[in-house]
């Protein structure tokens, strides 16, 4: 079941039409410097993210394990992020706690230096479903299993209310988060609808390291969970998918609500460097790429590479075009919010 859903999960999201509607990405415009005063080539583009130094602002996010094709998939995502020096994500890691025999699917990436790993469990899951909650035995398991540096608790409840199968209750959540945050280094991560500003309060005070915002426009699960309960014949879920299509906080309005006081990734619709210079314009420390990577992730590693490289030009070219010669300066470079992004930010105590 879960093998299946996972497989249906990539072909779906592979071959159908899963984005919301309007990428808010495009209503940033990062305004241009006919005189940047730039050396291309001495562009810096490193970061340095709780001690652990990678060479671009990129996270190879969250998506997938648990079948043949996922560990192909983490096998070409991983030899494109020991190549290029970048971290990166697995897919909720649950069918490794219970099948040990799917361990693999997840750890064939300890096979490739990587600067640093993110385990993947969801929210849900902390509390009791028709399951019983995931332990902290199985977590200390799963962290080991790819020596990961930091926990993601990834949020989908919009996709559990879509999926045929998904789970119910969300009681008592965050206080699983906050016991959880005590002990291991946690980064809290939306899957496609983004976090408000009450999302992100309570998140920060229970001590998050990060969060990585995968907001509205980009992949919405929404889209996905509609295929498949089309699929199944679960006509009022399929429904509903098409209700809550554009249901969510636009990845860049998270991002500034985050408004520095915890780190943060942005994610959620980056197609591309420019969209990645968006998002570190937008105080990202960096970018999380998902759905972008995962067609070449399927066909070989060489085709992830080349994509993550014509990012990575974009990215220096948006930083040239800028006048910004680092990170930090492109964080303040000059910029223009307009169309819908610009009223969800006046919605947001007038403006950004
Ligand atoms: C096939 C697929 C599977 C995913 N599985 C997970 C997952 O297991 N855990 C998670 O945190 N996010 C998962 N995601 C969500 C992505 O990490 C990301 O937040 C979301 O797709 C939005 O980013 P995008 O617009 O760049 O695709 C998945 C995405 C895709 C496309």
């Amino acid at each position: 079941m879960i093998e299946n859903r996972k497989e249906d999960h990539i072909r779906i999201a592979e071959n159908e039409q899963v984005n919301a509607s309007h990428n808010f990405w495009d209503d940033i415009t990062l305004i241009h410097r006919a005189i940047p005063e730039v050396d291309y080539d001495k562009i810096k583009t490193e970061v340095n993210f709780y001690g652990h130094s990678i060479d671009y602002p990129i996270l190879i996010s969250s998506m997938t394990g648990g079948t043949e094709l996922a560990k192909k998939i983490n096998e070409n995502l991983a030899g494109a992020a020991e190549k290029f020096r970048i971290p990166m994500g697995l897919g909720s890691m649950r069918a490794a706690a219970e099948k040990k025999e799917l361990a693999d699917t997840y750890s064939i990436i300890n096979n490739f230096k990587i600067p640093f790993k993110l385990a993947n469990i969801g929210a849900p899951q902390l509390i009791g479903q028709d399951k019983a909650p995931m332990d902290r035995n199985k977590i200390d398991y799963l962290m080991e299993l790819i020596d990961a540096k930091f926990l993601i608790i990834h949020f989908n409840f919009l996709q559990e209310m879509i999926q045929p199968e998904g789970d119910r209750n969300a009681m008592g959540v965050m206080q699983k988060v906050r016991e959880l945050c005590a002990s291991y280094p946690v980064i809290a991560k939306e899957t496609g609808t983004g976090f408000s500003r009450k999302d992100i309060d309570l998140l920060a005070d229970a001590g998050v390291k990060a969060i990585d915002v995968g907001g509205l426009g980009g992949t919405t699960f929404a889209a996905i969970e509609y295929y498949r309960a089309e699929r199944q014949g679960v006509g009022e879920k399929a429904v509903a998918g098409k209700t809550f299509w554009n249901w969510g906080i636009p990845s860049p309005i998270s991002l500034k609500l985050i408004d520095g006081r915890v780190p943060s990734i942005g994610s959620g619709g980056l197609r591309n460097g420019l969209d990645l210079a968006r998002a570190i314009g937008m105080g990202a420390s960096m970018g999380g790429f998902a759905r972008t990577l995962l067609k070449d992730a399927d066909k070989s590693q060489d085709q992830v590479e080349k994509n993550i490289s014509s990012i990575i030009r974009e990215l220096k070219i948006a930083m040239f075009m800028t006048g910004s010669g680092d990170l930090k300066e492109l964080g303040h470079a000059e910029k223009f919010i307009h169309g819908e992004l610009k009223n969800w930010s006046d919605y947001y105590d007038g403006g950004l």
